[in-house]
């Protein structure tokens, strides 16, 4: 059942994508899986990343481990500890069903939930026009939820769209 729901996700993916006209969509998600564990090119692309600001509840462990994923890749996190992050969702457009536990801003995109730092660097070098990425939940075997340098598996990054629309963006 898991595998038919994951085709389902990823045909329709695929479809709202090639709809959107994105240029190099049609392959992406196999291009990201490939691309794991590919670092970064450093010829062409600046090193500076743009700071992440990030709000969370007060007393959540696993974002804090998360913001610590993405400083280790580079990036700079501005962390805000927020009693109404059910408000700060639903102003960035983070439903229900694709929420998770933290919500960040990173270069006008929002970022839910347990998204690898790969994911990231790939949104803002691509810049598709999406509002953000989320991993939806707390999925276990995710940065932030599993110890320091271990991969990321088992769970599904999407894109989601003004209307919470979503696409796959990465399959872990
Ligand atoms: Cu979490
Ligand atoms: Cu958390």
């Amino acid at each position: 059942m898991k595998y038919n729901i994951k085709t389902g996700l990823l045909m329709i993916g695929l479809a709202v994508l090639g709809m959107a006209g994105c240029s190099n969509s049609s392959d992406s998600g196999k291009a990201a899986a490939k691309a794991t564990s590919v670092p970064t090119s450093a010829s062409a692309t600046p090193q500076i990343k743009p700071e992440v600001v990030m709000y969370k509840p007060p007393t959540c462990d696993c974002c804090t481990g998360w913001a610590e994923h993405l400083r280790q890749d580079g990036f700079t996190v501005v962390i805000n500890k927020r009693e109404d992050m059910e408000a700060i969702k639903t102003k960035f457009g983070v439903t229900k069903k694709l929420a998770s536990c933290h919500t960040a801003i990173v270069d006008g995109y929002v970022i839910e939930g347990h998204v690898p730092a790969a994911d990231v660097d790939r949104l803002l070098k691509e810049r598709p026009d999406i509002v953000g990425l989320t991993a939806p939940g707390m999925p276990m075997k995710s940065p932030g939820m599993q110890a320091v340098g271990l991969q990321p598996q088992g769970y599904t990054v999407l894109a989601f769209d003004k209307d919470g629309n979503t696409t796959v963006f990465h399959r872990y």
